[in-house]
């Protein structure tokens, strides 16, 4: 049996405020206790160092999950070669992604969080930032299916012979 030790998984939103730290943190506490090592970050560097938005905080608490990473900003030098799966959360960054990956030497490393959802229809996770308090449940719901979703996938994985 394959061990699944050393998988790597990075999340990857715009801002790293919203939606890549709320991935982050569901996946941590869905995945505690196995040696799955989760980060996120943006691909634009306008937050970078800021907490997640209080308002996704404030929903993704009422949930159990504590969202304390800082945002930081994608970094191609270090982190296609680092993660196993970088996962992206809507069609534009994974655009902005793709772009960064010019020679395609990391094609196969990039997926949509969406690929991943086992009940939830959804084609990406929206972007809340300017929208109301539904949004941020919504993303919630999404990314909660998507991370059961990828968590299974990646112990199927390591488990196969
Ligand atoms: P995120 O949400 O990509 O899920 O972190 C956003 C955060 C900030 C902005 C847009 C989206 N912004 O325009 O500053």
């Amino acid at each position: 049996m394959k061990s699944h030790a050393n998988t790597k998984v990075l999340f990857v939103c715009l801002g790293n405020i919203c939606r890549s730290p709320a991935a982050e943190g569901i996946m941590k506490k869905k995945a505690e206790g196995l040696p799955i090592e989760i980060d996120s970050a943006g691909t634009a560097g306008y937050h970078i160092g800021e907490l997640p938005d209080s308002r996704m905080r404030s929903h993704a608490s009422k949930r159990g999950y504590h969202l304390t990473s800082r945002a930081r900003q994608f970094d191609a030098a270090v982190d296609f070669e680092k993660f196993d799966y970088i996962v992206v959360m809507d069609e534009n960054n994974k655009r902005s992604i793709e772009y960064l990956d010019r020679r395609k030497h990391y094609h196969q490393k990039i997926s949509l969080m969406t690929e991943y959802c086992q009940t939830m229809q959804a084609d990406e996770v929206p972007d809340p930032y300017y929208g109301g308090p539904d949004g941020f449940e919504h993303v919630l719901d999404i990314l909660e299916d998507a991370c059961s979703g990828l968590l299974k996938k990646i112990m199927n994985e390591s488990s196969a012979p």
